[in-house]
């Protein structure tokens, strides 16, 4: 793929990995407080649980694929301690850059370190870590299946693997309001504070065109991991996924 491609601007393809990264690397300055806004605050909770169904303890390792600005590592920073260890990994560089930023003005930040590196080919040794985590990253890989291997692989026999997506409200009503704020309103602010309007027109597209519950699911255990679950987070508008490595 030529340089043209990547800095072009447009909604990309999820088998354009290269061009994944480069859209994160135009949108990363505004990318904590464009999830803050088009969340209403909730991104930070739906993180929190997250890293809670980890099921970390004291000098654990922990893994985030697919870290960007490493706000699920820094959450994920407190329940492994000061003995543990949290190492986020990411393709796009400028959002590991500010992942650093954050890291680095928060105490238990010396806990977390952040590489530059590709989810389907994570470069680390087979149950390097107790537990592996990601969060709003599985819309943007071309291949989940191989995701959720890797993450597998990595992990522990007996730990856990988790991920949180968005997803769509169960409830009719409730998924025709959030479809007209996420469709018309979320593009309009994301493109007005980010500058990048066509970037924030490929986060519901990505979101509707996601695989179910369900297939997530399956998609887990075709990885190898037993005891999945779904937990659904505020009536499905996201959710996560847990399951056992081993
Ligand atoms: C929507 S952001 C999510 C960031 C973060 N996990 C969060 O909770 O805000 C998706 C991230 O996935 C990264 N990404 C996409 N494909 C990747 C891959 N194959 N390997 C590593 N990172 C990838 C992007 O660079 C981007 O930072």
């Amino acid at each position: 793929m030529c340089m043209q491609d990547l800095t072009r601007s447009g909604p990309p393809s999820p088998q354009e990995p290269l061009s994944i990264a480069a859209m994160f690397g135009r949108i990363a300055h505004r990318y904590d407080l464009l999830n803050r806004l088009l969340s209403l605050g909730f991104d930070r909770s739906w993180r929190e649980r997250a890293a809670e169904l980890a099921a970390l303890r004291p000098g654990d390792w922990a893994l985030d694929v697919c870290t960007g600005t490493a706000d699920l590592a820094l959450a994920l920073a407190p329940r492994v301690g000061p003995t543990g260890r949290v190492i986020g990994v990411d393709l796009s560089l400028p959002m590991l850059t500010v992942g650093q930023r954050k890291a680095a003005g928060r105490s238990d930040g010396r806990q977390v370190a952040l590489h530059l590196g590709d989810a389907l080919r994570l470069p680390y040794r087979d149950g390097t870590f107790n537990a592996a985590a990601s969060s709003f990253a599985g819309r943007n890989v071309a291949d989940l299946g191989r995701f959720f291997s890797e993450m597998a692989r990595v992990v522990r026999a007996g730990g856990r693997v988790v991920f949180l997506e968005l997803g769509e409200p169960s409830r009719w009503g409730l998924r025709h309001l959030y479809r007209w704020y996420f469709h018309r309103l979320a593009p309009l602010i994301g493109g007005l504070i980010s500058g990048e309007r066509e970037d924030y027109r490929y986060l519901p597209q990505s979101v509707e065109a996601f695989a179910s519950p369900e297939a997530i699911a399956r998609l887990m255990e075709d990885a190898d991991l037993r005891d999945v679950r779904y937990v659904p987070l505020m009536r499905g508008i996201a959710g996560v996924w847990v399951g056992k490595a081993g």
